[in-house]
């Protein structure tokens, strides 16, 4: 993970997840600029102005940053100034890339490249949603460039500028990559990453909430965060939350929250969700001890906006008894997939029969569609109260006598002629 750094206007270089108050206070103030960076001009700069626009501008090129995975393909260390305009005031930020990119406030002794640019066009490109992100692209100086003896160098910063501007622009992400380069088990392993890509591209633009059950990595605390880093980049407007019983404090960054807490502990989750919701996604890659992915569920679906999902992966524990599981008590509601079958039947809780032979739930009225695949359950969070079919629609199958006699069946009979 590239080792971001910011400068505290008392000079000190600082984790970019650590400027100024606490980690929380910082999502916060990254949240309200998310979704300020769609909305009108003046209510934008006001928001900056609120956060401070250096502290803004550090936001902003440390997120370009995190997007152009420097460490991949840097070899010689070279400094890229940003010039950002606000208020009348140029703010002078510089990145000195290399394979450990840090971040400073204030000018570079030596840059290779200067990007200049607005600071609420920058804010609209790499936080807005698409259609407001900024028409007006940056200017960009090449330092060294007029000069023959120097050229080469200076054109050595053209692939580095470019993997930053790159987090301007929407790009095509491909789950299944992104899960590999940042160390998830969610392709190889398994392959969740093309159901995540179907059911998630219509989420992809949103201001959103993720919360993930299981950071990785178990006791070890500088071990795991992969999914969360891919949810990072591919939300560009996401907040994202981990959970794991164990600390994994060292895990987070700017948009990445983590949370140390049990799953099966329904009083944590809830407060939790209360303090960080509404959540439009949760993904439950816990425990998988089924006991504990229906206590999750219970917990957390209520917290879901409608239109969210709540996403269940390796679903084989449900079949294995060391995970409290059965292969042979597939229908029992106390294993993941048998309580998973009972909710299904509760997507048509306003059609059985007798009405009362099924009292609808919170989940019922709320699960408003369920994807299966292999270990994975992907459910809608909606309203499932459509009602049901007409009551004069017969509810048991009739004879053929009954069929024929029935006024619906009738031959619609021509109109008289008035003439
Ligand atoms: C499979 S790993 C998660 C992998 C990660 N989501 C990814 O895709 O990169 C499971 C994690 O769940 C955590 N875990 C196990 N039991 C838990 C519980 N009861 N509550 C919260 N986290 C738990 C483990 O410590 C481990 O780090």
């Amino acid at each position: 993970m590239t080792a971001l750094t910011g400068e505290h206007e008392n000079g000190r270089h600082m984790n970019s997840s650590q400027h100024h108050g606490s980690h929380e206070d910082n999502l916060r103030r990254i949240h309200a600029l998310i979704l300020a960076a769609d909305g009108p001009e003046e209510q934008l700069a006001a928001v900056i102005r609120s956060a401070g626009a250096e502290l803004t501008a550090a936001d902003l090129v440390d997120e370009l940053a995190s997007r152009a995975d420097l460490s991949e393909q840097l070899a010689a260390p070279m400094a890229v100034q940003f010039e950002l305009a606000f208020d009348g005031v140029v703010l002078q930020h510089h990145l000195l890339a290399g394979p450990k990119a840090e971040h400073r406030t204030g000018p570079a002794d030596a840059p290779s490249a200067s990007v200049e640019l607005d600071l609420l066009d920058l804010a609209r490109a790499v936080f807005g949603a698409r259609h407001t992100a900024g028409h007006r692209t940056p200017r960009i100086k090449w330092h060294g460039i007029e000069d023959p003896a120097r050229v080469l160098p200076a054109m050595a910063a053209f692939p580095v500028v470019q993997q930053l501007l790159r987090g301007l622009a929407e790009q095509p992400l491909d789950l299944a990559e992104l899960s590999l380069r940042y160390g998830s088990d969610k392709w190889g392993l398994h392959y969740y990453t093309d159901h995540y890509a179907r059911h998630f591209a219509p989420l992809r633009d949103r201001p959103l909430t993720v919360l993930e059950l299981g950071i990785g990595g178990y006791a070890d605390p500088a071990a795991g965060g992969g999914s969360l880093r891919m949810w990072k980049r591919f939300f560009r407007r996401g907040l994202v939350y981990g959970v794991d019983v164990y600390d994994k404090t060292a895990m987070r960054e700017q948009r990445i929250h983590t949370v140390q807490g049990d799953q099966a502990d329904p009083a944590f989750l809830t407060a939790l969700a209360e303090r960080i919701g509404p959540i439009d996604i949760v993904i439950d890659d816990g425990s998988h001890y089924c006991p504990d992915v229906i206590t999750a569920f219970g917990a957390l679906f209520p917290h879901v906006v409608p239109g969210g999902l709540y996403v269940i992966e390796d679903l084989q524990t449900s079949y294995w008894p060391g995970f409290d599981g059965s292969s042979q008590r597939l229908s029992d509601p106390t294993t993941s997939m048998g309580f998973l079958k009972q909710l299904l039947d509760g997507l048509n809780h306003e059609e059985h029969e007798p009405p009362a032979a099924r009292r609808a739930g919170e989940a019922d009225r709320t699960l408003a569609g369920a994807h299966f695949y292999h270990n994975l359950a992907i459910l809608d969070k909606g309203r499932n109260e459509e009602g049901t079919v007409p009551v004069w629609i017969p509810r048991r199958r009739l004879s053929a006598e009954e069929i024929a006699g029935a006024q619906w069946a009738a031959e619609p009979q021509p109109e008289a002629d008035p003439d």
